[in-house]
């Protein structure tokens, strides 16, 4: 889950450098650093933290300018964040920037001489590379040596003081994109570092090496070493120039966008009042979904949860059989694919290493992949064989928000449509949902402009230490949602559990610290789940419910009521999400946490 950036050209590539990395850091921000070819000789700076650090590190160094470079942002995997396990790492003349894991790492340090001055497995790489260069005696050599050697995933960047202006690349699952500008060449992980620069792209492939040769030149090799053309794309994408606009966090920013997102999913698929769902390139896939009466979907994180309402919504409406497994289950368990069944792969990165695994698998079955992603042209949305869209825009806070309602409306009109196209969803039902869908915009403004409530909320929780979410039903998969989300921000304990589920066991967990999240919005569940919640409160727990405007009855069960405007409960489902998010961002903020940024983690999940 780190990004990597090569850079050559006629601009002063420190800036290039470390205005990339301010780009990529939501793949890791532990540490970061660069390597800069200047005057004075090659200058490697590395720092603990995330961009803003290493700038500074940066210019207190005093001269650092120079026409080529590679930089780095990290999020260990093998050592602790540290200037020594961050990148580039360095074997003699060569260094390296890697993404990825490198399994054999400890056979290889075992045979190779060192000395390894880090804990990570990427240092492995830069002395695997020093070593095949002695014996083959040039790099090229030594690059294509090294890939027979080293086993796991990978996207590496390399360059070496005794090859002025060159550049290597290549990889094995992570991306790596080679973007192709006026006088200058790019290396990267993510298409945004260079769109300010150029829209011209080649995506490498596993196995591809790339060889930059100064500014305007770049040849491509096979895995096997043959020279190979490669097609560039132009690509359709704008830079994506985001800020806070005075929201103190992203995270908080991307909260009160959602009611434009789910107006851009409801632009998307919906048409003269109905619903026509917009899959680009692959329509026949919701053809092939009806025939066979089933679908899988597959998810990690937030949008495995999303696919969890989806499966609620699919099955409701349209009867068809929905299958839904997290990515790093799916991939190494022996699942049985039913011939001709495609998938839903959700992913708002695109670049979820478990769930392009399981694409994978399903291409190798020649089984179809649709895909429902947010960032166009990640890898997931380059494999897949039919395209869905979330259309949030960029999404900076590692807590997933935006794309994860604009995922769950999609859904919800995915369902509309399989249940249209196969007669199971009356017109005056459609209609009614539909009504419903259009009014839930306006709905979440009215939540969102209640920010007192979540503030207070957040006071009341901030000193407990532990919190179950409960919902039933459509409401079970919304409160994994705010669990995940209070455990994200706050660093506190949190678990949901479908309500009925309680009394089986976790309730042995409740007492006067315990923190129970309840959802109960009016729904045909409202009663069942009103009566667990009173089971919790009967042993001491704090009730804090979230439930239907003027709900008298949950108001008065509960230590503090968040309401929302009463709607269709597949719908009262997704307002459910706003409060849970800014319940747990208020008691982020309250704690002093950094909301954007949480411990641990990183926004795109590229390595296993
Ligand atoms: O980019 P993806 O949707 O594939 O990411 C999946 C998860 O890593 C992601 O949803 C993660 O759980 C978020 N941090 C949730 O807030």
């Amino acid at each position: 889950m780190c990004g990597i950036i090569g850079y050559i050209g006629f601009r002063d590539s420190k800036e290039v450098l470390l205005k990339g990395l301010k780009k990529i850091q939501y793949r890791g921000y532990d540490s970061m650093g660069l390597v800069i070819a200047t005057e004075q000789g090659f200058k490697r700076i590395r720092s603990v933290g995330d961009v803003r650090q290493l700038r500074n590190k940066v210019a207190k160094q005093g001269s650092c300018s120079g026409s080529w470079g590679l930089g780095h942002s990290r999020w260990a995997t093998h050592g602790a964040p540290s200037e020594e396990n961050a990148h580039p790492h360095k074997a003699e003349h060569i260094y390296v920037v890697h993404n990825g894991i490198i399994e054999n790492a400890e056979e290889l340090k075992a045979w190779l001489k060192g000395p390894f001055l880090s804990e990570t497995d990427s240092e492995v790489v830069a002395h695997c590379l020093l070593d095949s260069y002695k014996q083959k005696g040039s790099l090229k050599g030594a690059i294509f040596d090294t890939i027979s050697k080293i086993k796991g995933e990978y996207a590496i960047a390399v360059m070496s003081e005794k090859y002025p202006n060159e550049l290597f690349a290549f990889k094995k699952g992570p991306s790596l994109l080679v973007g192709l500008g006026e006088k200058e060449i790019f290396l990267s992980s993510d298409v945004q570092v260079f769109l300010p620069y150029t829209k011209k792209v080649v995506f490498l492939q596993d196995g591809e090496v790339a060889h930059v040769e100064g500014e305007n030149e770049v040849s491509f090799y096979s895995e096997g070493g043959e020279k190979i053309e490669k097609r560039i794309t132009a690509l359709d994408a704008k830079a994506e120039e985001t800020d806070k606009e005075g929201y103190p966090y992203y995270m908080l920013k991307e909260i009160y966008e959602q009611p434009d997102c789910v107006l851009n999913v409801i632009g998307e698929h919906i048409k003269k009042q109905d619903v026509e769902i917009n899959i680009n390139k692959g329509s026949g896939i919701l053809d092939q979904v009806i025939r066979q009466k089933r679908l899988n979907i597959v998810a990690c994180g937030s949008s495995y949860y999303a696919a969890l309402y989806g499966k609620y919504v699919i099955e409701r409406f349209s009867r068809v059989f929905v299958e839904v497994d997290m990515a790093s289950e799916f991939r190494y368990r022996s699942p049985i694919l039913a011939d001709q069944v495609p998938v839903l792969l959700i992913s708002q990165s695109g670049e979820t290493a478990d769930t392009l695994a399981v694409m994978k698998m399903f291409q190798e079955l020649s089984l179809p992949v649709l895909s429902l992603c947010n960032v166009m042209h990640s890898s997931l949305d380059r494999g897949a064989s039919a395209h869905m869209y979330m259309l949030a825009g960029v999404e900076k806070g590692v807590a997933s928000t935006k794309a994860f309602t604009s995922t769950l409306v999609t859904l919800f009109l995915l369902a509309l449509a399989l249940g249209k196209k196969n007669g199971q969803l009356g017109g005056s039902e459609k209609e009614q949902l539909i009504n419903s869908l259009l009014s839930l915009p306006d709905q979440m403004e009215k939540i969102l402009a209640r920010t007192q409530e979540y503030v207070d909320a957040a006071h009341l929780v901030r000193a407990l230490k532990s919190f179950i979410y409960l919902g039933r039903d459509i409401y079970y998969p919304l409160a994994l949602e705010g669990a995940l989300k209070m455990k994200e921000l706050t660093y506190r304990h949190a678990a949901a559990y479908p309500a009925g589920e309680m009394k089986h066991g976790p309730l042995a967990l409740v007492d006067e610290n315990m923190a129970i999240v309840g959802l109960t919005p009016q729904s045909h569940v409202y009663k069942k789940t009103l009566g667990n919640l009173e089971e919790a409160r009967s042993r001491k727990g704090k009730l804090i419910l979230i439930g239907t405007e003027g709900d008298k009855v949950a108001s008065s069960l509960s230590e503090y009521f968040l309401s929302i405007p009463a709607c269709n409960e597949y719908l009262s489902s997704i307002l459910c999400v706003l409060p849970l998010q800014l319940m747990a961002y208020h008691t982020a903020c309250a704690l002093g946490h950094n909301v954007d940024q949480p411990r641990n983690l990183a926004k795109s999940v590229t390595v296993e």
